[in-house]
């Protein structure tokens, strides 16, 4: 694997999503993503939920696809709508956060999370994935998570390309481990239900996997919660 790790060094400080739209817009995207979203927290854990109070069920994996990058990325930080100076403005943008608590809902410090994506027109940034490729829509983030397990990506609302419906491919990792590698879906969806993929998994199974994407001040908004086994 050669991606390079650009990733950005999560402050751990909370903002409110309302204070989006008291950002000045693009040029604040690279400090917004620094500040940490520890708001997306396991809802758990933002409960104030005893540790080991019970056991959480961990996130359905799901098969990584032919798509992971098999080339040097010069950036791939958690911002997919600016590739290197180029800044992307096809698809709808989106927001992407969530955790990654253990079993037992307790933050997993160290945790990378990984996301990878086609663009708008359906093109993966992967040597076989052929075509007239937004070169601005960087396609692959990477991000450590904040002291509160919290992570966030910029990107675009996911699309379907021909077999399957909208996903976002996302790995986690730890250390040298690969503690899961997953998709999120769009619930509602009507192509969920003609997934081979999705059509795998049992319907709590599935609900996991899919998520609302809200409309917020500043673009879509998506929560992904991740429970793995550390
Ligand atoms: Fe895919």
């Amino acid at each position: 694997m050669t991606v390079s790790h650009r990733s950005p060094t999560p402050s751990g400080a909370v903002i409110h999503p309302d204070r989006a739209t008291q950002l000045p817009g693009l040029a604040s995207r690279r400090r917004w993503l620094l500040a940490a979203p520890a708001w997306v927290a396991f809802p758990a854990l933002m409960a104030g939920r005893p540790a080991h109070a019970r056991s959480l069920r961990p996130t359905p994996s799901q098969s990584e696809g032919p798509f992971y990058p098999d080339q040097s990325l010069a950036d791939a930080d958690a911002d997919l709508l600016r590739n290197g100076s180029q800044m992307s403005d096809g698809g709808q943008p989106a927001w992407v956060n969530g955790s990654v608590v253990d079993l037992d809902g307790r933050p997993v410090r160290g945790a990378v999370v990984e996301i990878w994506q086609c663009d708008h027109r359906g093109l993966y940034r992967h040597s076989r994935s052929s075509g007239d490729r937004a070169m601005a829509f960087q396609g692959f983030g990477r991000t450590t998570v904040d002291a509160e397990g919290g992570w966030r990506f910029r990107t675009i609302r996911p699309v379907s390309y021909p077999g399957r419906p909208p996903h976002i491919h996302l790995k986690v990792r730890l250390g040298s481990r690969e503690l899961l590698t997953t998709q999120i879906y769009v619930r509602g969806e009507g192509a969920n239900a003609r997934d081979w993929l999705l059509a795998r998994l049992d319907a709590d199974a599935r609900a996991q996997l899919e998520v609302d994407f809200r409309s917020g001040p500043d673009g879509l908004n998506a929560t992904f919660p991740v429970v793995v086994r550390t």
